[in-house]
């Protein structure tokens, strides 16, 4: 399972790199803003730390202009990822980003049918947003098991790229369903490496140690 950090804080993006299983990074307009500074500038910033998939949202929501937004966020480094809205016009240009080569991420997915049709278009990676349906007294991650047979079902190769990841219990069941990739905070990913036995094991290991050796 590939794992991404979801930030555009450069400090949080250096200490989940520095942990040695990076593989790529989710940015959007909420998270840049966050951060104040200009979005191109971050975006190369980031590129420089991470070689991985490194996702870039449009501002624009009509398909021409999303288009066009997203060939220029491609010139900042090879490994940019163009993010689109999964709406009609965020479809069209999938496609036409697609097919000429330019990796796309499709955001905001809600329902099953939309990844479907983002696969059709040729997607790189769709990320449907879990903690969000969770909010609405929905099943996040039956979003995922969902899109994940209707991939299965027709060999789509789009990735399953679970997003809106809030705990570990979240990043447990992703990863038992099959979500090929999950994008989380920091903290998250941290959290994924605790346990109260493996503290308490060590406490008690290094004070055996002790008592006998000095
Ligand atoms: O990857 C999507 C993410 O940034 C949204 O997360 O917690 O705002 O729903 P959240």
């Amino acid at each position: 399972m590939e794992i991404y950090v979801d930030t555009a804080n450069l400090v949080e993006i250096k200490e989940a790199h520095e942990l040695g299983i990076l593989d790529g990074v989710t940015t959007n307009p909420s998270l840049i803003a966050k951060e104040g500074i200009d979005y191109g500038v971050r975006l190369a910033e980031i590129c420089e730390v991470v070689s991985g998939p490194v996702s870039a949202e449009v501002i624009a929501t009509e398909a021409k202009a999303m288009i066009a937004e997203g060939k220029e966020r491609a010139k900042i480094a090879s490994n940019i990822v163009v993010k689109l809205p999964t709406t009609v016009d965020g479809l069209k240009a999938c496609k036409v980003l697609s097919d000429e080569g330019i990796k796309t991420n499709m955001t905001l997915c809600f329902q099953p049918l939309q990844a479907m049709m983002v696969a059709k278009a040729g997607a790189y990676l769709v990320s449907p947003f879990i903690g969000r349906l969770d909010d609405i007294g929905e099943d996040g991650t039956e979003l995922i098991a969902r899109i994940r047979t209707i991939y299965d079902n027709y060999g789509f190769e789009t990735k399953i790229l679970a997003a809106s990841i809030r705990h570990p219990k979240h990043m447990l069941e992703c990863a038992m369903i099959g979500a090929d990739v999950a994008t989380l905070p920091l903290k998250v990913i941290k959290q994924m490496m605790n346990h109260p036995l493996t503290d308490s094991g060590i406490e008690t290991f290094l004070a055996d140690y002790a008592k006998a050796f000095g």
